[in-house]
């Protein structure tokens, strides 16, 4: 961090502040305004859209050219050389695995892929139509409960051990989520598969046969989860990291990420675009749905639309738009209705002068529903999905604020409610 200083005078106040304005390796300057507190000021930033809750080495997105890079590396590079797991590790330590290490990291991360056997019966409680969101929420908290033995946040061979956890567990518990819903046995993984393999295999596996998992679904698969890894202080991973600053336990706080995920502002949007395009139905509909999308009194918005931080097409819609192809092209399904209702929705609306003046280009969840739906995933799923390939960004934001000096999140508020007055008998009110 360099020694750069910014001054700012508030009007009434003869003090001129001076603040230290810290330089990243890329990306636009931070102005450090944690002495501010000491000033009697706070500062007002609802949304945090001008606010850099950390220090962070693990994931840089520039929204304008539509750049997002792990440990500094494109994300099409590693879509195209790389694969879900190495990118675990390259998230988590840093730097890309040699041979040895991939193979250890992903052999350590495969020997945890089974869940407590108790764990089946917490599944039992919910109802059979519950949201596998919901379930999600609830028995990936209560790892905590099977898992006492590694819950210690200050040990770091604890902290690792809770990542491998993580990273191998979640593809069973949202398999399981799926088998429980439609009454099917739950299947134990097969750790000969690769992760993604694997992960199909528990969706669509039975006991009582042998199935094998299409190689062409396993890679687009593995790209999902890649996909979906991190995306630096996103609503879910800022969730993770202020319920970690307490202290919680790495299993509690991704339960948070969870929960923070399914909105459909987030990680629901991917199934609230299917269900948009099922609405829409026929391609004639859709100057209909852009007129909606446009209207102020209209709450519509179109879903798959839009992002926060991108004002350029997301990079990673561009890499899932050509895996969706590779996949119905594979399963024949390239006149699929509602892909080519998707096709026509992304022309006309990239076409439109209010989609390109507030700069609102597809994002990463307009082509991973189709893909998934291709693939024979339910709807309901698709959140979980991503939260399956989120939580190693949510475990290495995780990790590396615990690794270094942190405190509690704890933002303040500009408080305009009534000012201090006494209390009135309820005699003597109205
Ligand atoms: N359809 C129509 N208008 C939109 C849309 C959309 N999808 N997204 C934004 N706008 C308009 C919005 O009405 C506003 O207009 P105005 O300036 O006239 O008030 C302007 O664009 C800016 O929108 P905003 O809500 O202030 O922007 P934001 O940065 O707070 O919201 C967003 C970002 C992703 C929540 C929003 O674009 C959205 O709701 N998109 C649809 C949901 C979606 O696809 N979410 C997935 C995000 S990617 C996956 C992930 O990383 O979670």
């Amino acid at each position: 961090m360099t020694a750069r200083k910014a001054t700012l005078t508030v009007d009434g106040n003869p003090t001129t502040l001076e603040l230290p304005v810290h330089a990243g390796t890329i990306g636009p300057d931070v102005i450090d305004v944690q002495s501010l507190v000491g000033k009697g000021y706070f500062t007002f930033d609802p949304g945090f859209m001008s606010t850099a809750s950390c220090e962070s080495k693990i994931t840089y997105i520039d929204g304008d050219k539509g750049v997002l890079l792990h440990r500094g590396y494109p994300i099409e590079q590693l879509a195209e050389k790389s694969d879900y797991l190495e990118v675990c590790y390259l998230l988590l330590y840093g730097e890309l695995p040699t041979a040895t290490e991939k193979q250890h990291f992903v052999r350590t991360v495969m020997r945890h892929t089974m869940v407590h056997e108790q764990l089946q019966f917490f599944y039992r409680g919910f109802r059979r139509d519950a949201h596998p969101m919901a379930i999600m929420c609830g028995v990936v908290g209560a790892l905590s409960a099977f898992y006492h033995d590694a819950l210690n946040i200050t040990d770091e061979a604890h902290r690792e051990v809770a990542a491998f956890r993580l990273i191998a567990k979640m593809p069973t518990l949202a398999a399981m989520s799926y088998k429980y819903s439609i009454g099917m046995p739950f299947m134990y993984p097969d750790n000969s598969l690769d992760y993604a393999s694997n992960f199909l295999h528990m969706m669509f596996g039975n006991p009582c046969e042998t199935t094998k998992v299409n190689p062409v679904l396993a890679k687009a698969m593995d790209r999902i989860f890649l996909l979906h890894a991190d995306h630096e202080q996103n609503a879910s991973t800022s969730a993770v990291r202020l319920t970690g600053s307490t202290g919680a336990n790495p299993f509690a706080c991704i339960a948070a990420g969870i929960a923070a995920l399914w909105g459909p502002a987030h990680g629901g949007a991917n199934e609230a675009v299917l269900d948009m395009l099922e609405e829409i139905g026929d391609e004639s509909r859709i100057p209909e749905f852009i007129a909606r999308a446009k209207d102020k009194n209209d709450p519509f918005r179109l879903m798959g639309f839009g992002h926060r931080v991108y004002k350029n097409f997301d990079p990673r819609a561009k890499v899932m738009k050509q895996t969706c192809d590779e996949v119905l092209s594979e399963l024949g399904l390239e006149n699929d209705p509602l892909l080519r209702i998707a096709k026509a929705l992304e022309r006309i609306a990239t076409e439109d002068e209010y989609f390109i003046q507030k700069k609102l280009y597809p994002n990463v969840d307009f082509y991973s529903g189709i893909i998934l739906k291709a693939i024979g995933i339910p709807k309901q799923m698709y959140t979980v999905i991503f939260a399956t390939g989120r939580t190693i960004g949510w475990i290495a934001h995780w990790h590396e604020m615990i690794s270094a000096s942190y405190k509690i999140g704890r933002p303040r508020q500009l408080y305009t409610g009534a000012p201090q007055r006494d209390f009135v008998g309820i005699d003597k009110r109205g």
